[in-house]
């Protein structure tokens, strides 16, 4: 049992993928068929967590609420915290300060998708203390924060969309940090462009020798849906890989049901719910040994 608990950050504007976040947010999106939230909230199920805060807009809490409630029918507890402004990834350590209570936590961004055979184990890796984190090699580093490698290989920095970026391996939006975030994360002052770094706040733990950046290498998919573009691909690579294998990505009834967080009735009350749907077919089906 880990002692570790998990923060969904799903806030923010949205504004990059105006009309369609005008009216809801972002990470209730679908990706396929299921909304975006429910790829972050899986992996860190996953990862064994079981107490997790969502962070939203104050305007988006109530939809977030109705779209997860309290996460009892996955054998969670999801908690809600209101971010007022986009003020940067690391405030939400802050804003997380009280229900972390000193705890080491996993935190997740709501629109970052990860697939991967092996992801629990990665994961399971990240030890309590220090920082964790991973490299992904993307075509289009830039775009995101990037890590710097010495010669020797060892990291000297993260370096947050630079203009030239130093390597192809951007930091992906999953964070394995100790229970020191909240105070390191308050003494992070905003960058030029007025928000709290996480970039910044790693830094630190780099600075100290405590931060490891583990390569999540290719055999996994880590994917961005902060353009439309990269919104309806991703909606793509789970469609064809669902279809073709008849397993769900990203199903919590799944992963619930698997780590013995909720017993077989609570999977056919899920089943019920969702009626003669394809999800609904595919939770019945969870239950029959010989499939
Ligand atoms: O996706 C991984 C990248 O995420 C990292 O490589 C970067 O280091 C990190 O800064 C972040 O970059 P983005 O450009 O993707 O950050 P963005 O501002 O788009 O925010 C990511 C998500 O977090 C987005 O869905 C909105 C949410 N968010 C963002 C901010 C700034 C919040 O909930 N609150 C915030 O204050």
């Amino acid at each position: 049992m880990t002692t570790r608990k998990g923060i969904i950050l799903a806030g923010g504007s949205g504004t990059r993928l105006h009309p369609i976040t005008e009216g809801v947010s972002k990470q209730l999106l679908p990706i396929y068929d299921k909304p975006m939230i429910y790829y972050p909230l899986t992996v860190l199920m996953l990862a064994g967590i079981r107490e997790i805060a969502v962070i939203t807009t104050p305007h988006d809490q109530d939809q977030f609420r109705r779209a997860l409630g309290d996460g009892a029918r996955w054998g969670v507890a999801l908690d809600y915290i209101v971010q007022e402004k986009p003020e940067g990834l690391a405030q939400a350590y802050v804003l997380a300060d009280g229900f972390l209570g000193g705890a080491p936590s996993a935190m997740v961004l709501g629109d970052n998708i990860f697939f991967g055979h092996g992801l629990p184990e990665l994961m399971a890796g990240a030890p309590e203390a220090g920082g964790t984190v991973f490299g992904y090699h993307v075509a289009d580093p830039e775009r995101y924060g990037v890590v710097d490698f010495a010669p020797d290989g060892t990291v000297q920095s993260i370096v947050e969309k630079p203009a030239r970026a130093p390597s192809n391996y951007a930091v992906t939006g999953l964070y394995f940090l100790d229970g020191t975030a909240p105070e390191r994360a308050r003494d992070v002052t905003p960058s030029e462009r007025g928000e709290l770094e996480i970039t910044t706040l790693l830094e630190t733990y780099l600075a100290d020798g405590s931060l490891r950046v583990e390569k999540m290498g290719r055999g996994y998919a880590w994917l961005d849906t902060g353009t439309h573009t990269s919104l309806l691909d991703a909606g793509n690579f789970v469609r064809t890989l669902q279809q073709r294998q008849g397993l769900q990505a990203g199903c919590p009834e799944e992963v619930a049901y698997q780590q013995g967080w909720i017993d077989a009735d609570a999977v056919a009350a899920m089943a019920d719910r969702y009626g003669k749907t394809e999800y609904g077919t595919y939770l019945g089906k969870l239950l029959d040994p010989t499939r």
